[in-house]
């Protein structure tokens, strides 16, 4: 589902690990020109680019999936990681279509790959056998106390009751909860007052999350220091 929470969990594995991988990528991989602009940003930051050829899309791409394969440090001569195996981690994040997939899979290599995706269908195909995980929505009692705190109101008498009655309402979807949580604080309103908005709103609230197909409806907000 979008607003899930996959961008943001993918994130958080990212930024706790970060120190584990000698490199780090993170391609938006909706469409097949995403994710050839993504292989140009890695091939641009490998130092893979051949600046004598003219470029060459599928070139580029085959050039990085022979890194990835074969992923030797060429960069910090001298310093004893020089010329050992990078260790890396690839995100492609939003692969709804999976089928796209297959033309930027690396071969082989030992690397680390993590798919975020709304599609099903995606744990069965090109990367199998591989781990999945299905996120659910907040369970109430994670969600009630979340949006207390994202709404400032943690001291405020029974607004646990009544975060946890609009959290329910939301049906526990982070995406709507960290929006909800947002409107309340910007347009500086009691949960009441939210309550009474929402049943006005909710209409157009339902469409934004149908044309968000996956998209955040609020921007993720990286760790700090990410
Ligand atoms: N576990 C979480 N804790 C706090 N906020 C979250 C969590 N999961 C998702 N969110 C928030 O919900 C919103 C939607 O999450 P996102 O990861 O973009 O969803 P998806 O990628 O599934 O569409 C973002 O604003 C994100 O910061
Ligand atoms: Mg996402």
């Amino acid at each position: 589902m979008g607003g899930i929470g996959k961008t943001e969990v993918a994130m958080w594995y990212v930024f706790s690990r970060r120190t584990k991988f000698d490199a780090v990528f993170w391609i938006n991989a909706d469409t097949t020109e995403k994710l050839s602009l993504g292989f140009t940003e890695m091939s641009m930051a490998l130092g893979l680019e051949d600046e004598s050829a003219p470029e060459d899309e599928i070139e580029r791409r085959e050039r990085v999936k022979g890194w990835l394969s074969n992923p030797i440090i060429t960069a910090n001569q001298g310093t004893p990681k020089a010329n050992d195996e990078a260790s890396w981690l690839l995100v492609l994040d939003n692969a709804d279509d999976p089928n796209i997939l297959y033309d930027f899979w690396p071969d082989t290599g030992t690397g680390c790959v993590i798919v975020t995706s709304r599609n099903p269908l995606s744990k069965d195909t090109v990367y199998s056998p591989s781990l999945s995980i299905d996120l659910a929505p907040f369970k109430l009692n994670e969600a009630g106390p979340f949006l207390q705190s994202l709404s400032n109101r943690e001291y405020e008498e029974n607004s646990l009751e009544a975060c946890t009655k609009i959290v329910e309402i939301l049906g526990g979807l982070p995406s709507g909860i960290t929006q909800m949580g947002g409107i309340t604080r910007r347009r500086h309103m009691s949960l009441e007052e939210f309550l009474a908005y929402y049943e006005e709103n909710a209409g157009n609230y339902m469409i934004q999350q149908f044309q968000a197909k996956g998209d955040p409806i609020c921007k993720p907000s990286l760790p700090s220091g990410c």
